[in-house]
Order: C-alpha cells, then structure tokens, then sequence
C-alpha cells in the first residue's frame, strides 16, 4: 500500500514564509478546498491519505515534505532552514515511527525535504539557501551505510531544489534551465519546461502519473507528447504560498506493517 502523508492548511498561511514569490493575499478557504481537491487526488491514485491535524500557530506546515525524508529503509527527519518551520515535524515524527525507523538532522545543520530528489539510489541535494553543507553530510552519513549516495546540485533563483527539477520517470527529469543547470544530471534525458510556465517543473510522482498545477497546461502537453500521464490538480492559492504538488505530501510504500 501506499501512503501519503499530508497535513490539513493552516488557518495562518497568509504569514507563510516567502523567498523568490512576492506576497500576495492568499484566500485561506479556498487554498484549503485545493487541498481537499489535491488528497482526493492522491486517494484517487491509490494512496491511503493520512491527514494531519493543522497547526494554526505554523503557516508552512501543510507543506509537509520539507521536514522527512522517506526511503525504503529508514525516514530522516530534516531540521527546515527557516527558523519559523523547525516545530513542524514533531507530529509527523511520531506518525513516521510506526512506519519507519527513524534518524535526524541536528543543528548546525539544515535541510528542507524539498531540496532532495532521489532517484534510484542517488540523492540529488540542492545547494539552496535552505539545506546548508552540514545537513547534506548529516544526510550521507545517516543513509551512506544503506547503499545510497548523496550528490550535491547547485541551484540559482529558486527556492528548493524540486522547484528546478523533478523525476517523471526513472530515467527522465523535468527540468527548468533557468534554476538548475541539466549539465548536474549526466544520463538522464531531458524535458524542459514551457519558457511561459517559469514555476512548472516541481511535479508529484505517483507511480507512472505526474501530479501538477492545472496552470501549466503547455508543460503539461510536453509530458503527454513524452508518453506520461498528467493529472492536473488546482493549487493556485497554495503556489501564493511558494507551494507545489510535491511540497503538500510525503509518499511511500508502507512495506511493513504499522508498528
Ligand atoms: N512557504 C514555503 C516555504 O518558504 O518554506
């Protein structure tokens, strides 16, 4: 079976954090009516939801993925490079234990889950303002003994690492030339983005489909033209939030049973 973890909106994501998108008003209610759209979205896929509560006191903290790591054998709890952010994984630690064995960053380091992209046994980790030196060799030391290898990718203009690039399929990526240099993913094939559609490259894997922003509709056809299913889902008032489709869920294979 597979999970994928998610966290309802928070009544206060207008106080979201922001880096490279200007502030503008975020309509609470509907971005959490997108949310509800993106979990049945997921369901509809074949994950078994769980949603957890809330956190009024913490903006950013439907975006889940930013606190966990989730691989195969163990789970890695991040410490988010915004200080604003690092109260976020304690409710998602206590979920990830009954599903995995668990390791974490610790100061000096950081790490935000959306600066790792991992393919097969490699981690690509952005070199972000986020997730600093310390945190990538705090994540290689805690996975290095498990077979996979951290690399780390430089990024220029963007948030996160999957702001820039994603995994459509085992051997190819989505990618935007402006933020990530396609020279950092040697082997791989490439498909770019629309030039029109700068944000459009952070798309969720589930399986063989690509979950992305419905407002990407000219990338979208480039992934059909390339054999990949899309499913497009309405998360405009969360990308005000300097969201996407990855940053909302933490997918995994539940493997064993809960414990
Ligand atoms: N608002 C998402 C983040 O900055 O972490």
């Amino acid at each position: 079976m597979r999970i994928a973890i998610t966290r309802d909106v928070s009544p206060s994501l207008d106080d979201c954090e922001l880096t490279h998108v200007a502030r503008t008003s975020i309509d609470v209610a509907r971005a959490q009516a997108q949310h509800r759209a993106y979990q049945r979205a997921l369901a509809s896929l074949g994950c078994r939801v769980l949603a957890l509560e809330a956190e009024p006191s913490m903006p950013d903290a439907v975006f889940v993925e930013d606190v966990a790591i989730v691989l195969d054998e163990i789970a890695v709890m991040t410490r988010p490079g915004a200080e604003s952010r690092r109260g976020e994984g304690a409710s998602v630690t206590e979920l990830l234990a009954r599903y995995r064995p668990l390791r974490a960053i610790e100061a000096p380091g950081t790490l935000d889950g959306g600066d790792v992209l991992r393919v097969g046994r490699t981690l690509y980790v952005g070199q972000s303002g986020r997730s600093n030196a310390e945190g990538r060799e705090q994540l290689q030391a805690a996975i290095g003994g498990l077979g996979y290898r951290v690399q780390p990718v430089p990024i220029r203009g963007c948030l996160h690492l999957k702001s820039a690039v994603t995994a459509v399929r085992d051997d190819t990526l989505l990618l935007q030339p402006a933020w990530v240099d396609a020279s950092s993913f040697p082997g791989f094939a490439i498909i770019e983005v629309d030039p029109e559609e700068e944000h459009a490259a952070n798309i969720l894997r589930i399986g063989d489909v690509a979950v992305m922003p419905s407002c990407f509709p000219r990338t979208a056809q480039r992934l059909r033209d390339a054999g990949i299913e899309v499913v497009a889902v309405d998360v405009s008032e969360l990308q005000k939030a300097e969201g996407a489709t990855t940053c909302c869920s933490l997918v995994f294979e539940e493997q064993a049973a809960a414990r």
